[in-house]
């Protein structure tokens, strides 16, 4: 039997850019949507002109609520799932070292990685997140936890172990031979890329190569990547990584990647050219199916090779702040053609919940110097936050908005669940121009969500609830 929903719909139609995604802003006040037994979108559109069909579909009203596609988040770290605020540790490099590796290694316990696969999987519930790119824990058992209990409820995900072949002493936990490193990860891709379905076409679960990044592999590790990224790209694979997070000058991320490997560019390491001089020693991890998080300070030169390769960032500006690592240059990463969507790099970041990922989107780029500052576009902040999440993940073609035919990923916003947000949409002043007052409400929306305005989850349109 068919469903429809009423609420307010807000989603950004077709398959635009992200300077399209005001014009492909849809907002549907006294909306409906309908969603098929096969859990696909049957119809989105005014409830009143709901075709006759469906006049006898279970309805679920949930006015004066709102419709939202799901959330994507595509950077977050399952071994993180305890570490969010950690303190002490000062910047990237410090604090992976001194709180994050320790914290990590405790994944080594088996029961320990179970009862954190349940409490990640219920804060992704939670916050609405239906799809994720998840950095994943080095130990494989952790994974299997992570990978079972996120088909038990009925998310989507793409996870790969965090490899480590390279680190001081507190990365020793998580570090493996350049051996175990290919053959943990050539295990992962068997046992569960696809495996909900059989087919990763139609599948949830979906794996990914994620060296740590440059600083936690060799160049052996690196070669070795390639040669199995190129054996398994047919298969759907994807890569996951981070990018120009930390510039400080001389000792931070960036400088020391340089340095350690004597490429012209950071990204020259994961696009097969990491040896001396960036000549090519192997074959690129990049491609349509790669997300690199942070990007925070990237030559034009690496953009520019993102933009061509379809290689997609995860902007994480929580993090940003939180680490101290700087801020994403919007005007100047936008024009570069590159996709760019949301992450909340948790615990690197210290929210969950992806409206706080563009929050602070809208806060941090406003706030950029002179003609950089700009005032992001709510759609903008929506389509960063659920379309060009999907598209990084590659499967615009199946979730990310509400266009017919795509799977059912969707959230039911009940601003009574907020009172301060319930508070403002009732009461704010809207412009008369109808156009802003949407935009406007969007905004006020997406500054408010909290968790506990998230009142339903869906994915394939099936309920997800937690245990
Ligand atoms: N770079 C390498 N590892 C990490 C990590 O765990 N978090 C962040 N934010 N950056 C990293
Ligand atoms: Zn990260």
């Amino acid at each position: 039997m068919s469903q429809v929903h009423l609420g307010h719909v807000f989603h950004i139609a077709g398959s635009p850019l992200i300077t399209e995604a005001d014009a492909a802003l849809v907002s549907i006040a006294d909306g409906a949507l309908v969603i098929d037994d096969a859990g696909v979108i049957a119809f989105c559109g005014e409830r009143t002109a709901l075709p006759a069909e469906y006049e006898s579909a279970t309805v679920l009203d949930h006015r004066p609520g709102f419709l939202l596609p799901g959330f994507v988040d595509t950077h977050i770290h399952f071994p993180q799932t305890y570490a969010g605020d950690s303190y002490g540790g000062g910047q990237l490099l410090e604090w992976l070292n001194l709180c994050i590796f320790p914290s990590e290694s405790k994944f080594a316990d088996p029961d320990f990685a179970q009862q954190a696969a349940v409490e990640f999987t219920r804060r992704r519930i939670a916050a609405g997140t239906t799809a994720a790119m998840v950095f994943g824990s080095a130990f494989p058992h952790a994974q299997d936890a992570l990978f079972t209990e996120t088909q038990k409820a009925g998310l989507r995900v793409v996870s790969g172990r965090g490899i480590q072949t390279a680190g001081g002493e507190t990365a020793q936990p998580l570090m493996t031979s350049e051996e175990d490193a290919i053959r943990l990860t050539r295990d992962e891709i068997d046992k569960w890329h696809g495996a909900d379905t059989g087919n990763p076409d139609t599948a949830l679960l979906h794996v990914a190569i994620v060296p740590r990044f440059s600083l936690s592999v060799t160049t052996e590790t690196l070669k070795n990547l390639g040669e199995l990224y190129d054996s398994v790209r047919d298969r759907g694979v994807y890569v996951h990584s981070h990018l120009n997070e930390n510039n400080r000058p001389g000792t931070g991320e960036v400088d020391s990647t340089k340095q350690a490997y004597q490429v012209n560019s950071y990204l020259d390491t994961y696009d097969g050219k990491f040896l001396p001089g960036s000549q090519v020693g192997g074959k690129s991890l990049l491609g349509r199916k790669t997300i690199l998080a942070h990007c925070v300070h990237c030559q034009d030169v690496e953009l520019e090779r993102m933009a061509e390769t379809g290689t997609s960032i995860s902007h994480c500006p929580i993090s940003q702040l939180f680490l101290g690592s700087g801020t994403m240059p919007w005007k100047r990463t936008v024009a570069s053609g590159v996709n760019i969507s949301a992450g909340t790099d948790f615990g690197g970041g210290d929210e969950w919940l992806i409206p706080r990922v563009l929050g602070d989107a809208f806060k941090q780029h406003i706030t950029e110097d002179g003609a950089a500052g700009v005032s992001l576009h709510p759609a903008e902040m929506l389509f960063i936050g659920t379309l060009a999440g999907a598209r990084a993940l590659d499967m615009e073609n199946r979730f990310g908005n509400f266009d017919i035919g795509k799977e059912a990923d969707f959230v039911v916003i009940d601003p009574a669940g907020t009172p301060a947000l319930d508070g403002r949409l009732a009461n704010a002043v809207r412009a008369a121009d109808p156009e802003l007052a949407r935009d406007q409400t969007l905004f006020g929306l997406l500054m408010g969500i909290r968790e506990s305005s998230i009142a339903q989850v869906y994915v394939q349109g099936r309920l997800v609830t937690a245990d």
